[in-house]
This record gives C-alpha cells, structure tokens and sequence, in this order.
C-alpha cells in the first residue's frame, strides 16, 4: 500500500489528474490517495497558493502527483515552493519521439536533468523603481549533487553512456563556473562515461539540430526549463511531456505543462504528460514492470493513431484516450 498525496491544482491540472486516479485504481498495486491544495482557486479560498497542510501530506506520503497551477499576482509559485520544501533538487524531463507523432526527427530518446532548487529560480529580486536585481544562486554542494544524478542516470540507461553539461560560463564566469568545474569533478568518478559541455545558445541550436546524438543533459534551473519545453516541441508537444523531481527522501511527479486556461474546462487535454508522470512515480516506487506496461500503453495508444486528442490531431476527449491506454 502506498500513500500518495494528491495535488490537482488548477485548470486541467483537475482534468489530468482524474485520468491518472483512473488509471491508477485499475492496477493491481494498493494506493491511499490523500488529495491536498494548492495554486490559485486554493489561494482565493485560503488565502496561501500553497497551505502547510498540503506541504505535511506530501511529506508524510510515499510519493506525490502535482497537476498544475495557474500563476497568483503577487504570490510565490506553489510548485518551486513544494519543491524546495520537500528538497527535491533534480528535476527529470524525459523526452521521447513517439511513433506516429510528428517529430523532427525519428529515434530522440534523452532526458533533460535539471537543477530544481537555485539558479535564477531563487526567487531573490529586490530594486526600486529604476534597477531590478535577480539573484543567481549557485552553490558547488547543489551543483555537484546534480551532476551526480545525471552521471548515475546515464549508467542506468541502455544507451549512448554520454552525459552533456549544459551552461553560459563564458559570460557567467564565476556562477556557471562552479557549475561546469563541479560537472567535471563528478565526472572523474565515471571514466566510463562520455563527457561534453556546450554553452545554451549552441545547446539550443543542437537540441533542433542533431537531437538524437543526445542521452543524458545536466544543467542549471531557468536553462533546463527551457531547454525541455523546447525538447518537448521537437517530439509532439507539452501533451507527451511527463516529469518528476527527486531528492534524497521525496519524490514529486508532475506533467511539464501548466493549467492552460485556453483549453481548461473543454475535457480535451492530453492526459498523457501526467499519465507518464504517474508511471515515472511507479518506477521511482520500485514497482518497475508496471511503470512500463503504463508506458508502452500510452505509446501503443498513441501511435495507433485512432483515439488521440486534438493537441495531436484527433477529436477523442480526455476521458475517452485515457480508456483506451487502461484497456
Ligand atoms: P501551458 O503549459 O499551460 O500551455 C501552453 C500551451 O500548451 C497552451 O496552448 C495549452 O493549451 C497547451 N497545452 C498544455 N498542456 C496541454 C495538454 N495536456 N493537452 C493539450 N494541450 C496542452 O502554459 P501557459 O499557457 O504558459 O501557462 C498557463 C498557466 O499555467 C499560467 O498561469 C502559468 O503560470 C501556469 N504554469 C504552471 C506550471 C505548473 O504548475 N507546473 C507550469 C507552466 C505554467
Ligand atoms: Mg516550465
């Protein structure tokens, strides 16, 4: 039996969220659902995006499975804050082409490791009416830590055996400096690993020309956010987009994607991204051939090509492709 706490947040962060409770009850493994809120319909009735209760069931719970939340003027970001508190450092983007999507090019298959607790998502600013200053924090202990992630990672993974530090230590000599020098410190440890490090811009560039010569991608928070949301364009779209984030004692798993109020309410988001998610749960769990009977349905469904919703070009609603990937 595992607890696992709830989250739905907003827009369709509820519509996702209810295909994977769907799916997960149909599996033959027990889960105590203990569903808490957060994002912006929580602050307007709580007056917090993000109460102290739901931070206590998250960390109280095995794992946790988090929709999406609309932003709050004024207010801090529910997710950055539920991560930091649950010390979840690594964020983990996989990004896959998936067989009848349309992708740019075929045979991409590698994740984005991305620092989760500092960088330029500090969320230090301060400044009067004429400067405003970011602060970018970047600490060797945090930087070493995710590099380790990644190097670990690429041992587990079948593939190319190669790790790519990502940063702009050209020009942020001496915060992406820590970060490259403690990416090479790490490395030492795996000689059988393959090492290379680009500057973003480049890396921005390669990510559209040569995807596939890519397995495992190690970077700082605001780089690896948009790097994966620009990854996730190349292989179909924030619909097929799953992430989790992992610390030494929690794991939080959640789609890329946010609330996306253009489409919210109309039941036909793409339930996949947080359906991937939950099966990125699973495996974080232990519960590993499951984790990828869940996968291998949802790239059955897809590349079927019959039932997809409109985001991939089909009519079929949420509900309906989330029966299908169960059945
Ligand atoms: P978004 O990811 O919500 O939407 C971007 C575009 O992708 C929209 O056209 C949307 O319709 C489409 N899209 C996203 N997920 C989809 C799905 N599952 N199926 C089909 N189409 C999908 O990003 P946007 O519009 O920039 O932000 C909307 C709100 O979400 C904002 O308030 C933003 O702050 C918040 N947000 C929250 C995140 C989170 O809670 N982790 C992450 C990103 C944004
Ligand atoms: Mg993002």
């Amino acid at each position: 039996m595992y607890d696992i706490a709830i989250i739905s947040g907003d827009g369709i962060g509820k519509e996702v969220m209810e295909s994977a409770e769907f799916l997960l009850d149909k599996l033959n493994i027990n889960f105590n659902f203990k569903h808490a809120e957060a994002g912006f319909e929580c602050f307007n009735k709580n007056g917090t995006t993000l109460p102290e209760e739901t931070v206590k069931i998250a960390k109280s719970s095995d794992a946790t499975l988090f929709g999406a939340s609309t932003s709050t003027p004024g207010q801090p970001s529910p997710i950055i804050n539920l991560r930091k508190q649950l010390d979840v450092y690594a964020n983990l983007r996989p990004i896959k082409s998936y067989k009848g999507v349309k992708s740019i090019e075929d045979n991409i298959d590698f994740i984005i490791v991305r620092e989760n607790t500092e960088g330029l998502y500090s969320q230090i600013e301060y400044g009067d009416d004429n400067q405003v200053i970011a602060e970018r924090v970047i600490t060797r202990h945090a930087s070493e830590k995710i590099s380790e992630i990644a190097f670990k990672l690429a041992k587990r993974r079948e593939k190319q055996n190669k790790v790519t530090c990502v940063h702009k230590s050209n020009v942020l000599k001496k915060t992406d400096g820590v970060f490259k020098e403690s990416f090479y410190k790490i490395a030492e440890k795996y000689p059988q690993i393959t090492t290379e490090d680009f500057y973003v811009d480049a890396m921005a560039m390669y990510l559209l020309t040569q995807p596939q010569n890519f397995d495992v991608i190690v970077s700082s928070n605001l780089f690896g956010d948009i790097l994966s949301d620009e990854s996730a364009g190349l292989v179909g779209g924030l619909g097929l987009a799953p992430s989790g984030n992992i610390g030494d004692h929690n794991g939080l798993f959640e789609p890329v994607h946010g609330s996306a109020p253009d489409i919210a309410g109309k039941h036909i988001a793409n339930p996949c991204s947080m359906i991937l998610s939950a099966s990125m749960m699973l495996d974080y769990l232990g519960e590993w051939e499951t984790a990828n009977d869940i996968k291998n349905a949802v790239e059955k469904v897809v590349a079927d090509c019959k039932i997809r919703t409109p985001d991939l070009g089909g009519d079929a609603s949420t509900i309906e492709i989330t029966k299908a990937i169960v059945k």
